[in-house]
């Protein structure tokens, strides 16, 4: 074997095989109304026995995609499915036939970040280049997308829908371009603009904020490094101290790619909840991480918050304050309020996520396990905690609303947790409103699911 590192073992150990299975098992009642296919993306290295299919060179964030899916029917759970998403290298190391299309920059790859739905498409995203994957509603690859020949580059792992215009929001990066490039999609799935904006030095922007009059911009100090590709590195972004920390409003009916700047102490930010406008104010709420953040290793040295940045643009400063000072990721809206003043929000604990690697050997304490979801109210500045049991790890959640024109919150929080006792996954499903309470389902998947990163509930049209 070859030698593993901690996003090799435990709960973040790939699986092997692909599978399909149909009639699962429930505990609890699936609500009637849940129709449709809840879908989550993550690395998952082939071959980890055989060097030779190795396709990703230890670090997490570069192992091939695979999407797990449940199917869920008038309150029937039908399916289980797992695939890799296939690039044509992973095709190839399956002794598949490659399904072809366009490639950007010859930069191919098992888009691995995240699964979302846009114009009737399933689509497996990653940043920094690469296209995304469309896939069936039965998980088969059926290859890269450019939206009909309209994208210009490459695209993100996060977007923004609006629900207002049927457009989707994002923010696409690539090493090689002294610019970020604003992209949106419109509801027909073509682009319907793509305006670059230049930022220089090379940051990563893995995820951005939309509101109703702007773009928010988050221009942080870890950036591309030809030092670090020289160094061997497998991710080349590097903390840049002499990069200045700042966030930036893109008005979204401005199309001269003027952003206003505004700066910030060094930080790292991973994900935003939301933002809106208040007033002549905009307000994001994002997972912060204090002082230095080293992406090869996925550790900072500070604290990991969850903070309200308030951008006033006519005293021209950004003041902060702290929503919740656990540890936690994966912060997650309705999506129906993205943009939108709002009043929830729901994350997961960042356990062993986010300790990996700074206790690589030796037993864990409790609080060491991602076994915790959070649902903020931020109205009422609350929170209330779901607690899993010990090695009961739990990923990203997301709501579901129980009728399209359900109120915020009356819905459901549903995540893929590890169940020990099975040593394989369940898709547990929490009513909103009783959110510490059993949950109203528990679906008994077929097989372990490694702790990965995003995914989307996707109902049916
Ligand atoms: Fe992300």
């Amino acid at each position: 074997m070859p030698d593993l590192n901690r996003f090799q073992q435990g709960p973040f150990a790939p699986v092997e095989e692909e599978i399909t299975a149909f009639d699962l098992p429930v505990t609890g009642t699936l609500p009637a109304g849940l129709n449709g296919r809840y879908l989550r993306n993550g690395p998952n290295p082939l071959g980890l026995e055989d060097p030779g299919y190795r396709f990703w060179e230890g670090h997490w964030f570069l192992g091939p995609g695979m999407v797990h899916g449940v199917r869920l029917r008038d309150g029937k759970a039908e399916w289980y499915r797992n695939r890799w998403v296939r690039s044509r290298q992973l095709a190839e190391a399956m002794d598949e036939k490659w399904p072809g299309g366009p490639i950007h920059d010859d930069m191919d790859f098992a888009a691995n970040t995240h699964i979302i739905a846009h114009a009737g498409r399933y689509l497996a995203t990653v940043e920094s280049g690469p296209l995304p994957y469309e896939l069936s509603g039965e998980l088969d690859t059926l290859g890269p997308c450019d939206f009909s020949g309209t994208l210009p580059g490459g695209f993100a792992a996060h977007t923004k829908p609006d629900r207002r215009t049927g457009e989707l929001h994002a923010i696409a990066y690539f090493w090689a371009w002294d610019y970020v490039q604003h992209v949106i999609i419109g509801p027909d799935g073509k682009t319907t603009s793509a305006t670059d904006i230049p930022v220089p030095g090379g940051p990563m922007m893995h995820d951005f904020a939309l509101t109703e009059k702007y773009l928010i911009l988050f221009d942080l100090p870890v950036t591309f490094s030809m030092d670090a590709v020289s160094a061997g590195l497998q991710i080349p972004y590097t903390w840049n101290p002499d990069h200045q920390a700042r966030v930036g409003l893109l008005p979204r009916d401005d199309t001269s790619a003027s952003v206003r700047w505004f700066e910030v102490d060094p930080c790292w930010m991973f994900h935003t909840l939301n933002a809106y406008d208040d007033g002549g104010r905009v307000v994001a709420d994002l997972v912060r991480y204090e002082s230095s953040y080293d992406v090869s290793v996925l550790a900072g040295k500070g604290p990991v918050t969850l903070d309200r940045w308030i951008i006033d643009p006519a005293a021209g400063k950004v003041t902060s304050q702290r929503l919740d000072d656990r540890r936690q990721e994966f912060p997650r809206v309705d999506d129906r309020v993205i943009s939108r003043p709002y009043r929830y929000g729901y994350s997961a604990f960042v356990g062993e996520t986010d300790r990996a690697f700074l206790q690589p050997s030796g037993d864990f304490a409790d609080e060491a396990f991602s076994n915790a979801l959070f649902k903020h109210d931020l109205a009422h500045g609350t929170v209330q905690t779901h607690q899993f049991g010990r090695d009961a790890t739990a990923g990203e959640a997301v709501f579901v609303p129980a009728a399209p024109d359900a109120a915020e919150d009356d819905g459901y929080v549903m995540a893929f947790v590890h169940n020990p006792d099975r040593g394989a996954a369940d898709l547990v499903i929490l009513a909103a409103q009783d959110f510490t309470g059993q949950p109203v389902a528990r679906v008994h998947l077929p097989a372990r699911i490694p702790l990965g990163l995003h995914g989307s509930w996707i109902p049916d049209q």
